[in-house]
């Protein structure tokens, strides 16, 4: 047996005899805080191939042939294919002419290999749409194919479809393809065919026709499900470093990411070359997930949407000097940017912005609260230029909260400047980052027990526990996250909301690790760090209750043997939230406090999340290692004796 495994045992051997349980004293007549719906959230950002290749369902990269370094970029073109620039769609100008390749046995088109090859499903359906024209006028036919390229058999075509163009007019065309086999590495490819016609293509794109919620612009829906099942009281996006830019060019600009997709101008997504050791050079943002998107699908989710907008600051992890940035006084149409989303968010179908947004399909406001000025800025710089972007916003519309930041550390000279700057300010939530590791999430259980109730709230808006040496989804770095998020839930009248980062991570296309969701061209795993941010919001109750041992909050201080603890109440139920984070089993308490002289409480239920396997996770191969279960827990009356077993996350639900 190994050393550890058998220190568990002779723990859980002498846990009977000699240990008394730990006495959690749970208080039904002093409920606490209101939980803020808003609490548990998500953070997206289009890193790790989060948005296009990942979330955004678009199967073809390099749609609009617009990628700087070559307009053929992801492409492979035979025959007789020229790129021209002067198509229908102003900010993305590109498109391919296909001409007759001069001999009956030679071949004209192209083969496109997607994000790390095309997923398709046999049996799916997926739409081939393009915009098109025949210059010369009469008709060009197109076979439109989906191939497995590495296939050893005797054909590649998994479907084909054969799609006519028809008049000098730019138009779209769609044709829907079928695969026989599932292949998670298929190209879709393009044959001119017939009579070999010369014809123009712009916008060539391929998606599954089921889609989250069956968008046609629309989400890949085992991805968005994964979202969805987290029941995310808030949805942060984009980001993140990506709405500061490496300079002010590449920042995230909100305007090209709405009206038609045709003519959205790509970006450059700062995700492609910040790690030379996983380096990314077709990584682009296509802005087809672009802010419409986004509100929408916060709608679908439930979800409080929150932008984060540039300040007018360029990435300063990147940029020394202040040249890089926007001058103070001439920050003006960044300010405009903040006010004009606000009104496409909310404006009436008749106002400037508003019309942009009913264009698009949802005439009826998206009903935005929030919006964040700035991600992780630092330095007097940001307060100086946040301060006109409050002022202009509170004038406009008093109405939205907004969010400052404290940074990119969770303590520290810039921690400690921010802080009484954004309440010099007067914002109304702090946006605090943490990727830290181990022993500072097992310390920071009492965090906000100190907090001043006064003044701004806390947006614990980027977190994750990064191991040292261990920097990768693991059981044991979502336990010490369960642990900490005792604290932001017994403080919920401090902070009201936070939102685990990274979200998404293609397993191919990664830069940035541990993640809450891992995925493949056809896979999605849900990790340890997912279940733990899920238990919080299915089990999040409507108000706290304060719980104590020996009159002192459970924060894994020294004492208290490694326990953090939590608890609500959601209608007649309780739920006690306790982490073990100790190799040995611990004998509780727990003891209700206020119940009714006629009242008795029911033990009813109880989840589990454990494993002895601390440093793996569920991987695309093995989804479902790691899962919470059900347990038994029994018992009447006011005061319910367990034993928690070690390494594990547990919430008791009682019932009164
Ligand atoms: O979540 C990844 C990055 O971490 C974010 O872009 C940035 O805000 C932080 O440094």
């Amino acid at each position: 047996m190994k050393p550890f495994f058998a220190a568990l045992l002779a723990s859980a051997l002498c846990l009977g005899a000699a240990a008394q349980p730990h006495p959690f004293d749970i208080d039904l007549s002093k409920p606490g805080a209101a939980i803020p719906a808003t609490m548990y959230g998500i953070f997206f950002e289009d890193i790790n191939y989060g948005a296009d290749g990942g979330l955004y369902a678009e199967l073809v990269k390099n749609r609009s042939f617009e990628f700087p370094a070559s307009p053929l970029t992801g492409w492979t073109a035979f025959g007789k294919v020229e790129v021209r620039d002067d198509g229908p769609f102003d900010r993305c100008p590109h498109y391919v002419r296909l001409s007759d390749p001069g001999h009956r046995d030679k071949m004209t088109g192209l083969d496109n290999g997607g994000y790390f090859g095309i997923g398709v499903q046999a049996g799916e359906e997926y739409r081939f749409s393009v915009w098109a024209r025949v210059p010369g006028g009469g008709e060009s036919v197109l076979r439109v194919t989906l191939a497995d390229p590495s296939a050893a058999g005797e054909t590649q075509r998994l479907c084909e479809q054969r799609l006519t163009v028809a008049g000098a007019e730019w138009k779209q065309y769609e044709v829907v393809l079928k695969p026989t086999a599932t292949l998670p590495k298929a190209v879709l490819r393009i044959f001119l065919a017939g009579r070999r016609t010369t014809v123009d293509l712009e916008h060539v794109s391929l998606f599954p026709v089921d889609t989250w919620m069956g968008h046609r612009n629309g989400l890949r829906k085992d991805l968005a499900q994964a979202l969805f099942d987290l029941h995310p009281g808030v949805f942060r996006f984009p980001g993140g470093c990506i709405v500061e830019g490496t300079d002010l060019d590449t920042r995230y600009n909100w305007k090209d990411s709405v009206g038609p997709v045709e003519n959205r101008p790509l970006n450059q997504n700062r995700w492609q070359y910040t790690f030379d050791y996983r380096f990314f050079p077709d990584y682009y943002q296509s802005y087809g997930l672009g802010f419409f998107e986004f509100f929408q699908l916060s709608e679908e989710l439930g979800s409080e949407p929150l932008p984060i907008l540039s300040c007018g600051l360029a990435c300063q992890f990147q940029n020394d000097s202040m040249d890089a940035h926007v001058p103070v006084d001439e920050l003006g149409p960044y300010i405009q940017d903040a006010l004009d989303l606000i009104e496409f968010a909310n404006g009436p179908a008749d106002s400037r912005w508003g019309k942009v947004r009913a264009e698009m399909g949802h005439p009826a406001p998206f009903h935005l609260k929030y919006i964040g000025i700035g991600n992780e800025q630092w330095g007097p710089e940001y307060p100086e230029r946040l301060e006109p972007f409050v002022k202009a916003i509170r004038a406009a519309h008093p109405e939205i909260e907004i969010v400052g930041s404290s940074g990119p550390n969770s303590e520290g000279e810039q921690f400690d400047f921010l802080w009484p700057e954004m309440r010099r300010i007067g914002v109304d939530l702090v946006d605090e980052h943490f990727y830290r590791p181990y022993d500072w999430f097992l310390s920071q259980g009492a965090r906000y027990d100190s907090y001043s109730r006064k003044g701004p709230k806390v947006f614990a808006g980027e977190y994750a526990c990064h191991a040292r040496g261990r920097k990768y989804n693991h059981f044991y770095a979502s336990l010490l996250e369960a642990a900490f998020m005792t604290g932001l839930e017994r403080n919920a009248d401090v902070v009201r909301m936070a939102t685990y980062a990274p979200l998404f991570a293609h397993a191919e296309g990664w830069q940035w690790r541990p993640d809450l969701i891992w995925f493949d061209n056809l896979r999605t795993v849900r990790t340890a760090s997912w279940h733990v941010q899920q238990l919080y919001s299915a089990y999040k109750g409507s108000r706290v209750l304060p719980l104590k041992m020996a009159g002192k909050p459970v924060t894994g201080a020294e004492g208290q043997d490694g326990l953090f603890a939590s608890a609500v109440r959601d209608g007649d139920r309780v739920y006690v939230k306790v982490v073990n984070t100790s190799e040995a089993p611990q004998a509780l308490s727990l003891q209700l406090k206020g119940l009714g002289r006629k009242q008795t409480a029911r033990a009813a239920g109880r989840v589990v999340f454990t494993s002895d396997r601390l440093y793996e996770d569920n991987t695309l191969d093995a989804p479902e290692t790691f899962v919470p279960r059900q347990a038994a827990f029994t018992g009447e009356g006011s005061r319910f004796d367990v034993t928690l077993e070690p390494l594990c996350f547990s919430i008791y639900v009682i019932e009164i």
